[in-house]
């Protein structure tokens, strides 16, 4: 094979989510792209549906192949610590599907090996790319809601159903990236409600409860759910905001709405009420530029490879969502 049409850019892992990633690269460019999956299955089916996909025979022809200088990981948690550091003790730029591992040390790991060999290391914690992600963040910095007062994200779906980990940490890690991106303060897990119903070790619905400052928040979790449900509701002093992202049109929405008990020294002594106050104004659909998030972020990944600069899901800050969620009550 030519070695000067091969891209800088391979993948490991061609499951669900690895063939994805296959595709968007088809679209990134017109080059070669090599595959591994330990299951020849998964390779050769990509490269069937696809001319520019080369399945490697092993992991080593990734490895030690000099024209490629970045590599993706899509396997599994229990295997991304040994492939990752396979990966940067070869000197290679690597970028891991969320979330990465579940051991903070093993993920620490990895961030010093990456620093020590001076290669880009970055997670998978995808909506940080995403459009509407962004256009939300700069809503709430201009404090066009008002104070925060609630925030309720919701992530359900029937499956994919994962046998390693929790699904606070399958679906729920994404919140916790969203919610640190939209707020530079700590946030802090109070408390994890986990059912487990289809096995006796792994929860399929979770619940989690945390603090932002004064902000409360609940992200709900669940792989066992027969609709797919994608949902973030900021409640402001002024105004509620929904972001929903199976919603064709309109995903994102500012109702100028909101509801208030006026002081108590405002009564009149003979006269109280229970009753809050609402206000309901009209609703603002807000129009973002929808563009594809994957793509985004993988170009992202090699641009800053590229340029040897800190991607903004770095190690550093995936081990920031893993600390918060492997939270000690
Ligand atoms: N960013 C996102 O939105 C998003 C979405 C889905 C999945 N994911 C993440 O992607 C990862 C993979 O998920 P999936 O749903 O594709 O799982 P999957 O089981 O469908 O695919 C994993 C693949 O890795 C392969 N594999 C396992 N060990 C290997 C090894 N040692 N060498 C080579 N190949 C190996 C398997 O054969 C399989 O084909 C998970 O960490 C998951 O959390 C991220």
């Amino acid at each position: 094979m030519n070695m000067h049409n091969i891209h800088k850019t391979a993948l490991i892992g061609t499951g669900y989510w690895g063939s994805i990633i296959a595709k968007t690269l088809t679209k990134i460019t017109k080059k070669k792209i090599i595959v591994f999956d330990k299951n020849k299955q998964n390779s050769n089916l990509l490269k069937k549906k696809f001319k520019q996909i080369v399945a490697a025979k092993n992991i080593n022809e990734i490895l030690l192949n000099k024209s490629i200088e970045n590599i993706i990981l899509a396997t599994h948690p229990s295997i991304n610590f040994k492939l990752g550091k396979e990966v940067l003790k070869k000197k290679k730029n690597l970028f891991v599907e969320k979330p990465i591992v579940t051991n903070q040390n093993k993920l620490l790991k990895l961030i010093k090996l990456s620093e020590k060999n001076n290669k880009i290391f970055m997670g998978g914690y995808i909506y940080l790319y995403n459009s509407f992600i962004r256009k939300i963040k700069t809503i709430l910095n201009k404090k066009q809601l008002g104070q925060i007062k609630f925030i309720e994200i919701q992530r359900k779906n029937l499956g994919p159903i994962r046998n390693e980990i929790d699904s606070h940490l399958d679906l729920g890690s994404h919140d916790i990236s969203i919610l640190k991106y939209f707020f530079k303060k700590k946030v802090v897990v109070k408390n994890i409600v986990k059912r487990n119903i289809l096995k006796k070790n792994i929860s399929d619905i979770s619940s989690i409860n945390l603090k932002i400052g004064q902000i409360n928040c609940e992200i709900i979790s669940s792989w066992l759910n027969p609709t797919k449900e994608r949902k973030i509701l900021i409640i402001g002093s002024k105004k509620m905001l929904v972001f929903d992202e199976m919603e064709k049109t309109n995903k994102l929405k500012i109702f100028n709405k909101y509801a208030f008990y006026p002081p108590l020294t405002k009564f009149k002594k003979d006269y109280t009420s229970n009753s809050a106050r609402i206000y309901l104004g009209k609703t603002k659909k807000i129009k973002v530029k929808e563009n594809d998030t994957l793509r985004n972020e993988l170009i992202h990944f090699e641009k800053k490879c590229f340029k040897n600069q800190e991607p903004l899901t770095n190690g550093r800050f995936c081990l920031d969502v893993l600390k918060t969620i492997n939270y000690k009550s």
